[in-house]
């Protein structure tokens, strides 16, 4: 049977120039090197400039994901920018990266689902492509993380950092079974009633504020492996695969005790999974694209390779999706 699938042509990455050392952060809070290495495999992160949007980064990030397609930005017709940080309340920063890229008129709006927020645009695009509303789309994660950090909360502040990712999706024709190249499945899912173990204490209904990044980092940890596991077994069963059978692991790069602790309980061999975290930190929506450009660029992810994504983040939100490139 001839089905219409979603594919990644192209992916970029982009990171801001400035590097925080866990040895900086120690300046400013009561932390050391060892800690954070020790309980995130965190050594540095990057950090946006003064005046540097996140649509600055997501428009780094989207011309390189439109040089790998072989595209230019005259031929995109949807923009999905996954954020939790937007230049603006509103217009959104997809609108904002459309005018940036000097697009025609196109589909463009933001999501937000936090960490979780790549799974999730990378689903609705799909919504768009597969059904032959797009032909051209671009999906970026673009973050400025450290914008909602307290530098008075050691448990918070160390975690985070910048960047933004961005893939050009296309649709191809495929059989319909897991030879198929692009998306293959998904597993989506959300739990409001978790809110308080990870939240953002201000908005503009409530606080009229920015607010600053808050978490119960212990119960965070233990839902998140557990969660993730499962959103990740339903994504695989969806898409027709054996989990440990992927080629690559692409988890949304949080802590390297909890890339570990998934991996494991999902039988994935610790070679299979790509780590970005000890020098990109928590990049939240950001981080996946980051990952896959990373190991896409030094020749580790090549095409035609099955690949497995997976995110958690505030909601809680968590999903994952299987992909072949
Ligand atoms: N430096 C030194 N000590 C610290 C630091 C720090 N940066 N942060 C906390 N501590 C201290 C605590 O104050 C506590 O001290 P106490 O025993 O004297 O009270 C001690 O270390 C232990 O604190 P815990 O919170 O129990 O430390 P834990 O081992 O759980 O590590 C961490 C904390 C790293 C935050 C961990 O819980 C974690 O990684 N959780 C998951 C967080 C996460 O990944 N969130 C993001 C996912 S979703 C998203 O991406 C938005």
């Amino acid at each position: 049977m001839n089905v219409l699938r979603t594919a990644v042509t192209g992916v970029g990455a982009y990171l801001p120039e400035r590097i925080v050392t866990n040895a900086e952060l120690a300046q400013r809070v009561d932390t050391s090197d060892a800690w954070i290495r020790e309980r995130t495999g965190i050594a540095e992160r990057r950090q946006v400039a003064d005046g540097q949007a996140t649509s600055d980064l997501a428009l780094e990030a989207a011309n390189g994901a439109l040089t790998a397609a072989g595209r230019t930005a005259a031929e995109l017709d949807l923009i999905i920018v996954a954020t939790t940080t937007p230049d603006l309340t509103f217009p959104s920063t997809a609108a904002i990266v459309q005018r940036k890229l000097g697009c025609p008129i196109l589909v463009a709006f933001d999501i937000q689902a936090v960490c979780s927020g790549f799974v999730y645009a990378l689903s609705v695009a799909d919504g768009f492509v597969a059904r032959g509303l797009s032909k051209c789309a671009l999906v970026i994660g673009a973050e400025s993380m450290t914008k909602l950090m307290d530098y008075d909360d050691r448990g918070t502040c160390i975690l985070f950092g910048d960047g933004a990712g961005a893939v050009v999706m296309e649709p191809v024709e495929g059989r319909g079974d897991v030879t198929d190249r692009g998306l293959l499945g998904f597993a989506l899912r959300c739990d409001g009633a978790k809110q308080d173990l990870l939240y953002v204490d201000g908005g503009p209904s409530t606080t009229g504020t920015v607010g600053h990044l808050r978490m119960a980092g212990q119960q965070v940890f233990r839902h998140a492996v557990v969660n993730i596991t499962e959103g990740v077994e339903a994504a695989a069963r969806i898409a027709g695969v054996a989990v440990p059978d992927v080629d690559w692991f692409i988890p949304h790069q949080a802590n390297m005790r909890i890339l570990q602790g998934v991996a494991h309980r999902l039988g994935v061999a610790e070679d299979k999974v790509i780590c970005t975290v000890d020098r990109h930190a928590n990049t939240s929506a950001a981080s996946i694209p980051l990952a896959m450009a990373e190991a896409i660029a030094d020749g580790r992810i090549k095409p035609g390779q099955l690949l497995l994504l997976e995110a958690m983040g505030g909601g809680l939100t968590w999903g994952a999706c299987v992909l072949r490139l």
